[in-house]
Order: C-alpha cells, then sequence, then structure tokens
C-alpha cells in the first residue's frame, strides 16, 4: 500500500467516478470515430432488405431497459448453467431481427475499433436509428453504457407489461420503471410498426364470451378479417397480423387514431382508449401528431438510460449472446 503515493490513488479515484458518470452522444468520438457511420450503413442495409428491423429492434431493446437495465442483458443466449433472460417461460418469442441488427454492427465495430463498443450501446443506438429511419422522432442517444454481468430468466417476470393485464397492472409496472401515465400512452405508441402473433389476441377473436363469439368492442369488419387471419393459429402459431392495420411500416400517430374505431389490435391497446385515466392522452396524440413525437422521443430518452451500467459495474462484450467470462 505505501508504495502508492497518495496523488496516484486519488487520480484512480477521480478517474473512475468521471467514467462512471460521463455518458455523452461522442462517447467513442475519439475510440471509434467510425462508430455513427458503421451504425447508419448496417441499419439501413438491413432494414430495406428485412423492413421488420424497426419494429423488432424497438421491442427488444425494450424488453431489455425494463429487465436490469438497458445493459444487453437480453442477448445473452442460455448454455448449460444459465437459463437467460431472452429464454424466460413467459415466452416472449422475441424477434429474431433485432438479435441480428445487432450482431451486425458488432462483427462490423470489433474489424474497425476491436472491444470498444458495448452491445448495450449497439441496441440503444440501432434503435433510435431504425425508428428516425421509418419516419419516427430523432432524439439523442447518450452512449457509455457497459455491457450487463446478470442475464436471468427468472428476473423477467413482473417486470413487463402482458397484453391481458388490467390497466392497473400495467400502470403499476411503468411506474416502477419511473414512467408516469403520459409517459406510457407516449411508449405504446411504438405499437404504430411491427405485428403481434394470433395467440396474443385470440381469445379476442374465438369464444370471446357466452353471448358473442368475438369481442364486440372490435370493430365488426376488422374482427372478421383478423379471425381470417388467424383461423389455423393453433397449427400455425407464426400466423401474426400488424399492429396498425392502416400504416403498418410507417412510425405515425396512427395507432391512436385507431384506438377508438375499435382497430386496436391487442386488449391492452384498446384499453388504452377505455380507461379514464389514459383516454386523454390517446386523444391529443391521435389529433397533433407533433406533441406524440415530441412526447415519444423524451420517453425514449429517458428509456435509453434505465439502470444502466457504467464503470467496473459492466463490461464491453467480444460478442454480444456471451459474457467474456463465460463461466459466470
Ligand atoms: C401496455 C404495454 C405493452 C404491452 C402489453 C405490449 C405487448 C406486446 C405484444 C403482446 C406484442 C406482440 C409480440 C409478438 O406476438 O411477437 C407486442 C409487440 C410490439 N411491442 Fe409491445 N407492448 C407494450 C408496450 C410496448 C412499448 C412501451 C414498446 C416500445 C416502446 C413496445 C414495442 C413493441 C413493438 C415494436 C412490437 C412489434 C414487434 C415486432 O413487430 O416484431 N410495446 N407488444
Ligand atoms: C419461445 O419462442 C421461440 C421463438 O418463437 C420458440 O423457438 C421457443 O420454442 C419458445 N419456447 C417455449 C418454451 O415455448
Ligand atoms: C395472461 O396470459 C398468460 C398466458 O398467455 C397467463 O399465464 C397469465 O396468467 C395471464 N395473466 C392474466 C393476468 O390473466
Ligand atoms: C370454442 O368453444 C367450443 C366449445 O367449447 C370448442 O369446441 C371450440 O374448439 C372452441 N373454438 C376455439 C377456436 O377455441
Ligand atoms: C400540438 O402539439 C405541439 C407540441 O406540444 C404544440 O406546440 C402545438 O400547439 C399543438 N398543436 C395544436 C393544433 O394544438
Amino acid at each position: 500500500m505505501a508504495s502508492y503515493p497518495f496523488p496516484i490513488l486519488l487520480f484512480l479515484f477521480l478517474s473512475i467516478s468521471l467514467s462512471e458518470s460521463k455518458l455523452s452522444p461522442d462517447y467513442y468520438k475519439q475510440s471509434c470515430p467510425e462508430f455513427d457511420s458503421i451504425m447508419r450503413d448496417t441499419i439501413t442495409t438491413k432494414q430495406i432488405t428485412t423492413p421488420t428491423t424497426a419494429a423488432a429492434t424497438l421491442r427488444v431493446f425494450i424488453h431489455d431497459c425494463f429487465v436490469e437495465g438497458c445493459d444487453a442483458s437480453v442477448l445473452v443466449s442460455s448454455n448449460s448453467f444459465n437459463k437467460a433472460e431472452r429464454d424466460a417461460d413467459i415466452n416472449l418469442s422475441l424477434p429474431g431481427d433485432g438479435f441480428d441488427i445487432v450482431v451486425r454492427a458488432k462483427t462490423a465495430l470489433e474489424l474497425s475499433c476491436p472491444g470498444i463498443v458495448s452491445c448495450a450501446d449497439i441496441l440503444a443506438q440501432a434503435t433510435r436509428d431504425l425508428i428516425t429511419m421509418v419516419g419516427g422522432p430523432y432524439y439523442p442517444v447518450r452512449l457509455g453504457r457497459k455491457d450487463g454481468l446478470i442475464s436471468l430468466a427468472s428476473r423477467v417476470e413482473g417486470n413487463l407489461a402482458r397484453s391481458n393485464m388490467t390497466m392497473d397492472q400495467i400502470i403499476k409496472i411503468f411506474a416502477s420503471k419511473g414512467f408516469d401515465i403520459q409517459e406510457m400512452v407516449a411508449l405504446v405508441g411504438a405499437h404504430t410498426i411491427g405485428f403481434s402473433h394470433c395467440k396474443e389476441f385470440s381469445d379476442r377473436l374465438f369464444n370471446y364470451s357466452k353471448t358473442s363469439p368475438v369481442d364486440p368492442e372490435y370493430n365488426p369488419r376488422y374482427a372478421t378479417a383478423l379471425q381470417k387471419a388467424c383461423k389455423d393459429y393453433i397449427k400455425d402459431p407464426e400466423m401474426a397480423a400488424f399492429n396498425d392495420v392502416l400504416t403498418p411500416n410507417k412510425f405515425d400517430n396512427m395507432y391512436y387514431q385507431n384506438l377508438p374505431r375499435g382497430l386496436g389490435l391487442l386488449a391492452s391497446d384498446h384499453a388504452m382508449v377505455k380507461d379514464p385515466r389514459t383516454k386523454p392522452f390517446v386523444e391529443l396524440y391521435a389529433t397533433n401528431q407533433t406533441a406524440f413525437f415530441k412526447d415519444f422521443a423524451h420517453a425514449m430518452e429517458k428509456l435509453s438510460v434505465l439502470e444502466i451500467k457504467t464503470g467496473r459495474k459492466g463490461e464491453v462484450r467480444h460478442r454480444c449472446d456471451q459474457f467474456n467470462n463465460i463461466n459466470t
């Protein structure tokens, strides 16, 4: 101990605490100057060839952030020692394109600046770039996240909203992550893109109640079309429907306009326009896309730094699907 002069200890202490607090959009400016352009090129190529990528990535991102924070814990694969987050029993059926985009970007980045860029930063930046590419708002992503050291299927339950939950339960989950009701309604506007598998809403289509086979809250023509699309969903679990039936691939405020017309796909979507706590915000965003974009951008910026790990609380993974010490 005596061999370390006091000023060096002080310097070490200062540099650790600085690196822990210093998150910035320019984080990789010196260490990986090509970060922005590599991300943009990877995303553009993938989204053009596979238009489901934007929604897939956004969904993987929110699942990452709501369980253990935005630390790429969702990207880790299970092994014989560890059943990882992405394989939770709640079967999230997380979309493969959301994982693939991170692998592609990581591969390109490791060639340009090996060992520098975290998987958590890649996922956060990819999500922002993809939202913008499909017409959504831009927001700054502060960088410098480390990749988490924990990924456990057992930590998933209770952290994610499900389509069959009551509004009370859904509000509680978002509140536990620091989001108020208006922020929650803005975030759920993400359902303006992407799709849902039939099993997530089939109880609204078949054998709904004693008096009605289908949820009477659905627009009747929409319900008929969904019944047809999901007719064989038990035999073919890949069957799915667009979350926003009118403009499925465009990030806009159509999701909110759909809800009062009975065009909300999931029970939780429809609940947003029924519940008096959320309805005013649905109405605001349905009539004012600028207000939606502004609030969505703010909420995403907040989501992007949820419980992030910095300094020694994480690492920069060599491979996004594996901890660097694979025995942990
Ligand atoms: C009330 C809260 C929410 C519930 C109950 C919910 C539930 C769901 C369900 C069941 C699906 C379909 C998954 C599948 O069948 O594969 C889905 C898809 C999706 N969710 Fe949510 N979600 C909620 C909030 C959010 C939020 C806050 C975001 C992002 C900010 C989000 C982004 C997405 C996206 C982008 C998709 C489409 C995925 C794809 O096309 O691959 N969701 N959601
Ligand atoms: C969960 O979903 C994935 C992807 O759709 C599927 O391959 C896997 O078999 C499912 N796991 C369980 C336990 O249902
Ligand atoms: C929601 O559905 C899942 C299965 O899809 C079930 O395990 C769970 O108990 C249901 N939750 C509620 C609140 O009904
Ligand atoms: C609806 O209920 C009937 C009677 O309980 C059953 O025979 C039928 O298979 C159910 N249909 C679906 C699509 O679940
Ligand atoms: C829409 O929302 C924006 C942003 O909050 C606001 O500045 C604008 O005045 C609103 N427009 C209308 C027509 O209310």
